[in-house]
């Protein structure tokens, strides 16, 4: 009988990817997806991985809450190799910390050594095998050989590539959907927001070869795909190391020529590396959607330099005006952090004001959270929870009405959706997105999913929209 696994993932789209990556590998060596959500089932898995997250302090906490939960399940089921992978643990202090709360971990490996998976669980297996016979025989006899047990449990698996140049091309990767895929263009990130984890835990800034990205994106269409969203940290600045020149607009002018592929999106976008050239590129390209994720993170320039952000107030309300003025139909979300150290309520109502004057579609709000390493950690003038929870308060009452107001403009119009999946509210509805990146709720029936087609909203909310197939 084939082995079985689950894999949980924390964090942004760059780990969904990476465990369609993991769950690739792991159906080359003979492993199959569990795809289920309750606790019996997942207690029956032979091998359970954790792909974690490290961005802010809540999502490592939900690690720890999850990890506490798999102890009583191994306990049950002892053959089960439990992994945990991620962003976390490329962080030295915190692979130890998590190994001395967890020592019960089988598996530790980090975001540049996926490809190891199959030899690490080899090495794991072989280990715990040594534990269970301690086990039994500590049950035959006595407690000195419960010692044991624990002692040969110590040999935790752990292997991580610190800082890598390498890109391994040839992962297989198990994709959660057919019709629309996850595509790396670059990976890590060399910006250094004084706030942020990433560059520490995915390395320096790398580049994917034009011709790599193109084949897998025709691979892709042949198989039915029809949407693509490339991933990168800074996409605008794909391109730097490659041995051809190739900006990120010619990329998606290349990508905009592979037939089949019906809705091209992007992620993420830095204000700094916005060129004029990418914005003709989406106002030229009809797959290429009109949306644009353009963290502004603060809406005080003197905010913007202690984050090294490297633009400031103007240089983005300029940007968000040009992008809006060239690309007529075109949705600006954002990223905002509130109570960022030292921001002052003169600072915080510069981000209030600048939401306005940009008109959001929609935006992440995040409340500022200390990373240790990071520079911003250990700046002085660090924002009380009672105030950082005020104004981001403040923040979402401005931002919802500006939502809601824009979503309005959308009713009564026609758009061409790709149709994601059943509706979690309810069975006869489905769900996709417009082009703007907009959510939306319609009654159709499931042999649509991955079908292109065109819905008529009739209502709308802050979060969504409603409409009907036309
Ligand atoms: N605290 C709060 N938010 C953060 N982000 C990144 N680091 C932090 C932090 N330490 C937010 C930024 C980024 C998004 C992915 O996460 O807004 O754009
Ligand atoms: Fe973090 Fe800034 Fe890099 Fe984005 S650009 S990943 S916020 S360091």
């Amino acid at each position: 009988m084939s082995k079985t696994f689950h894999i949980l993932t924390y964090g942004c789209q760059m780990n969904e990817h990476d465990s369609e990556k993991i769950s690739g590998m792991l159906n080359l060596i003979g492993y199959k997806d569990l795809n289920v959500e309750n606790k019996e089932e997942i207690a029956s898995a032979d091998l359970v991985i954790l792909n974690t997250c490290l961005i802010r302090e809540n999502a490592a906490q939900k690690v720890y809450g999850k990890l506490g939960a798999l102890k009583g399940l191994k306990r049950k089921n002892p053959n089960m190799l439990i992994a945990v992978c991620g962003c976390m643990m490329q962080k030295e202090e915190v692979r130890k910390q998590t190994l001395k709360k967890c020592p019960f971990i089988d598996i530790i490996f980090g975001t540049n050594n996926i490809h190891e998976l199959p030899v690490l669980i080899e090495k794991a297996q072989e280990n715990n095998n040594k534990v269970i016979e301690a086990t039994k025989k500590a049950q035959l006899n006595s407690a000195v050989v419960s010692k044991i047990a624990k002692k040969v449990k110590k040999e935790n698996t752990v292997s991580i590539i610190e800082n890598t140049e390498e890109i391994h091309e040839d992962m297989p990767k198990a994709r959660k959907y057919s019709h629309k895929a996850l595509v790396n263009i670059t990976y890590g990130c060399n910006n250094f927001c004084t706030y942020c984890v990433v560059p520490y835990t995915r390395g320096r800034e790398k580049s994917r070869e034009p011709e790599d990205i193109i084949n897998e994106i025709k691979d892709l269409a042949q198989n039915g795909c029809k949407e693509v969203t490339l991933l990168g940290q800074n996409v605008n600045s794909y391109g730097k190391n490659l041995s051809k020149e190739c900006s990120f607009a010619d990329l998606l002018r290349k990508i905009s020529k592979i037939d089949g592929i019906e809705f091209i999106r992007f992620m993420t976008s830095h204000p700094k590396d916005l060129s004029d050239d990418l914005i003709q590129a989406i106002k030229e390209s009809e797959k290429i959607c009109n949306h644009v994720h353009l963290p502004v993170q603060s809406g005080s320039s003197r905010i913007l330099q202690e984050m090294n952000r490297r633009y400031t107030r103007e240089h983005y309300i300029a940007l968000a005006d040009k992008i809006r003025r060239e690309i007529p139909d075109v949705a600006i979300t954002t990223d905002i952090i509130v109570g960022f150290p030292g921001e002052t309520t003169e600072d915080f109502m510069e981000t209030v004001d600048l939401v306005k004057k940009v008109q959001y579609e929609s935006a992440f709000t995040f409340l500022y959270s200390p990373r240790e390493g990071t520079k911003a950690a250990t700046m002085e003038n660090q924002v009380p929870e009672d105030e950082k929870h005020e104004r981001f308060n403040l923040l979402l009452d401005t931002l919802y009405p500006i939502a809601l107001s824009k979503n309005e403009e959308c009713i009564g119009k026609t758009y061409k959706i790709l149709v994601d999946e059943v509706s979690k509210s309810s069975e006869d509805y489905l769900t996709g997105r417009t082009e703007h990146f907009r959510l939306v709720h319609f009654k159709g029936d499931k042999s649509l999913i991955g079908q292109i087609v065109n819905v008529k909203i009739d209502t709308v909310k802050t979060f969504f929209l409603e409409g009907t197939i036309v």
